[in-house]
């Protein structure tokens, strides 16, 4: 696979064959192949949790009841914007408001809207969850470079046939993901992961988001 087939050919997959398994060693090659992602000083600021069995369906079990309860939880960092405005809003709104589209899912539903995105806490059917930690002490950089590090898990995955869906969703509830990782108090939750093989019938798996054209963001100076 060429390097930018894999880039461009990647989406976000939100329905996965659950009963066919990833296995130990095609994660730790995963991994292996991802660590070789740069970072300043090669500090290498990752850890990565891999879960499946009944360490993820304790996961799903709390998560979801959490989430189907109303619970918001609470980011330990921001991901997003503290004010949203433009031109943010509209593109974040133009990628779910597609989404929902094309599932025929009425946003102003709220029952509906919970079906689909508890989904999110059943990892999409993956046989396989991955959380991603870093130390509380490391900065801005430091996630700088976990950010390829992430990009670079989910290109290689590709290259093996398997998809992914980086994960926020999960954030919210740290308190309840890191006690049942056993990760230690001085590690933050970065994101979850699903990772799996694709369910090519799924109708969510066809959905592909738009981009700017270059011309949108970039600046050339003479
Ligand atoms: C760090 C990160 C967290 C994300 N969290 C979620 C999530 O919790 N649930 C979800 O369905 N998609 C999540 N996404 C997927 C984005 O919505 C998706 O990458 C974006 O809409 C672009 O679509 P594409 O990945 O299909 O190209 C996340 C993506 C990233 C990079």
């Amino acid at each position: 696979m060429r390097v930018s087939d894999a880039i461009v050919g990647r989406q976000s997959i939100r329905a996965f064959q659950s009963d066919r398994m990833v296995n130990d060693e095609q994660i730790e090659q995963l991994l292996n192949i991802a660590g070789r992602a740069p970072s300043g000083s090669n500090i290498q600021p990752w850890h990565v949790y891999v879960v499946r069995g009944e360490s993820k369906e304790r996961i799903t079990e709390a998560c979801s009841a959490r989430y189907l309860s109303g619970d918001e939880g609470a980011y330990e960092y921001a991901y997003y914007p503290r004010e949203w405005r433009q031109p943010y809003i509209g593109r974040r709104r133009q990628t779910g408001f597609g989404l929902y589209g094309l599932l025929g899912i009425d946003r102003k539903d709220d029952a509906a809207v919970k079906r689909y995105r508890v989904q999110n806490y059943q990892f999409f059917g993956a046989p396989v969850g991955l959380f991603f930690t870093i130390d509380r002490d490391m900065e801005q950089g430091s996630w700088l470079d976990y950010g390829m590090f992430l990009q670079s898990f989910m290109l290689a995955a590709r290259e093996m046939e398997m998809e992914t869906c980086a994960q926020a969703a999960f954030c919210p509830y740290h308190d309840s993901v890191m006690p049942i990782l056993a990760a230690p108090g001085e590690q933050m939750l970065v994101c979850g992961m699903s990772l799996g093989y694709a369910d090519p019938d799924a109708l969510v798996n066809t959905y592909r988001t738009d981009r700017l054209d270059a011309r949108e963001f970039m600046t050339v100076l003479q």
